[in-house]
């Protein structure tokens, strides 16, 4: 059972995905609404960079185990992996119910539909069972797999992080649990579908909510004058203490959306409330603080230079990246550059980095590519600050009689 599986939506999970299971011997039909996408992927092309899946790719090409196609296959297991983007505080299931609709015609009694998609904890009962049941799909085998690999090491984290299992019944949920076993190398754990979908929008609520702690925290410190980086580090010497990094806000497709989950469903979600706006406040204290700087040094019109567009180090993936809202504060008042050597920059032009290095007078770093612990800003004397919002620039770095360097909650702006 479940030897062929059809995996609908090849984006950032759903493509590992189908190359994993194809790598393990299944046969995996690709199903993406896309029509560059599947041109692309039948070219031999990656729609996007993700370390280890290029292999993959070639070893399923190479076996014939992966058919990306414009078309849906008959298979015994549809893996829904479509988008599910936030809209007044639940998942939007447009895209989910589009994919359910486009499976009608091939379901029959014995296929197994896992979402692996996003969603709100009590959308599988209210919303998808109830749609499944109006086209008479009384006994879909409905299973709810959330994802929770991170981009930049999805392929490893795929395999080796343990999952969660939710199904319509116990019995669906084990035969999930036997086939992820397929290439999953860590313990797999089954549930009901809320608690499955619950379990998923908690952890990126306890990353949320904690970041909003350290952010509060670099604010007090800016307060109250001390250095809030090194008071972390000290703290975390506790054992039972495990305080995260602030910056310039959250970003990312999960992090920053699946709180608003909880909020949508419970009117008890006051403190996950809270931590999304101190989050999201984040880019207007970064660009007050800019403008202290330009202050300070009576810079009338800056130009600022932006080192990172992605929303974490050594990533392309810019989605709900906090440094736009930070550009477009910073605009209305100063001229801004930005680069990102990782980023296709769509609606924004980005510059060379040896540029904007030579051009600005204020750099803000926001993301801490690893590639910008090599710059040597002593042999930029036209850079009269740095802003660092991740504690990333190394004192070695900079000269200090023609460039000061300040960072995110250290307390001396
Ligand atoms: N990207 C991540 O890091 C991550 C991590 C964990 C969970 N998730 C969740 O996984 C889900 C997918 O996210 P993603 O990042 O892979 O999205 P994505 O935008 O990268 O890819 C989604 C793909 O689905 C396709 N698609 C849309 N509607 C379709 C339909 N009706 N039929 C077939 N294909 C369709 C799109 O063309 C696109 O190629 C989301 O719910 C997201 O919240 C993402």
């Amino acid at each position: 059972m479940d030897s062929s599986i059809c995996v609908i939506g090849l984006g950032y999970i759903g493509l590992p995905t189908a190359l994993l299971f194809a790598a393990s011997g299944k046969i995996v039909h690709g199903f993406d609404v896309s029509q560059d996408k599947i041109k692309l992927l039948k070219a031999g092309k990656l729609p996007f960079a993700e370390p280890g899946l290029r292999e993959l790719y070639i070893k399923a090409k190479k076996n014939g185990s992966f058919i990306p196609s414009n078309t849906i296959a008959s298979t015994d297991c549809y893996i829904i992996a479509v988008p599910t983007p936030q809209t007044n505080h639940a998942a939007d299931l447009t895209y989910v119910l589009q994919a359910l609709q486009s499976l009608i015609p091939f379901i029959r009694k014995s296929t197994l539909i896992v979402l692996e998609s996003t969603i709100s904890p009590s959308d599988c009962d209210s919303h998808i069972i109830p749609f499944l049941e109006k086209y008479g799909k009384f006994n879909v085998a409905l299973a709810h797999c959330p994802e929770r690999a991170i981009p930049g090491n999805t392929i490893h984290e795929m395999q080796y992080n343990s999952r969660v299992v939710g199904g319509k019944t116990s019995e669906v949920a084990e035969r999930v649990k036997r086939l992820y076993l397929s290439f999953v190398k860590a313990d797999i754990h089954t549930t009901n579908l809320i608690t499955a979908a619950a379990c998923k929008v908690m952890e990126n609520t306890y990353r949320d909510v904690n970041i909003a702690l350290a952010n509060e925290f670099a604010k007090i410190a800016d307060d109250l004058k001390f250095n809030v980086w090194e008071a972390i580090t000290l703290a975390n010497l506790h054992p039972r203490v495990n305080i995260h990094q602030p910056g310039p806000g959250v970003g990312g497709h999960c992090i920053a959306v699946d709180p608003w989950y909880f909020v949508g469903e419970s009117k008890q979600a006051r403190l996950i409330t809270k931590a999304r706006g101190i989050n999201d406040d984040m880019p207007e204290y970064v660009a007050h603080h800019v403008s202290k700087i330009a202050k300070k040094y009576h810079l009338s019109s800056p130009i600022i230079g932006v080192l990172g567009y992605a929303y974490k180090k050594n990533v392309d993936d810019a989605r709900e990246t906090p440094i736009e809202p930070l550009l477009k504060i910073l605009e209305k008042k100063y001229s801004c550059i930005v680069h990102d050597p990782y980023v296709d920059f769509k609606s924004r032009q980005s510059i060379e980095l040896e540029q904007l290095l030579n051009k600005s007078q204020v750099i803000v770093l926001t993301t801490n590519h690893d590639i910008y612990k090599n710059i040597d800003f002593r042999n930029y004397p036209n850079i009269i600050a740095i802003y660092d919002l991740r504690n990333a620039v190394r004192n070695s770095q900079v000269n200090k009689t023609f460039t000061a360097l300040y960072k995110l909650g250290d307390g001396r702006l």
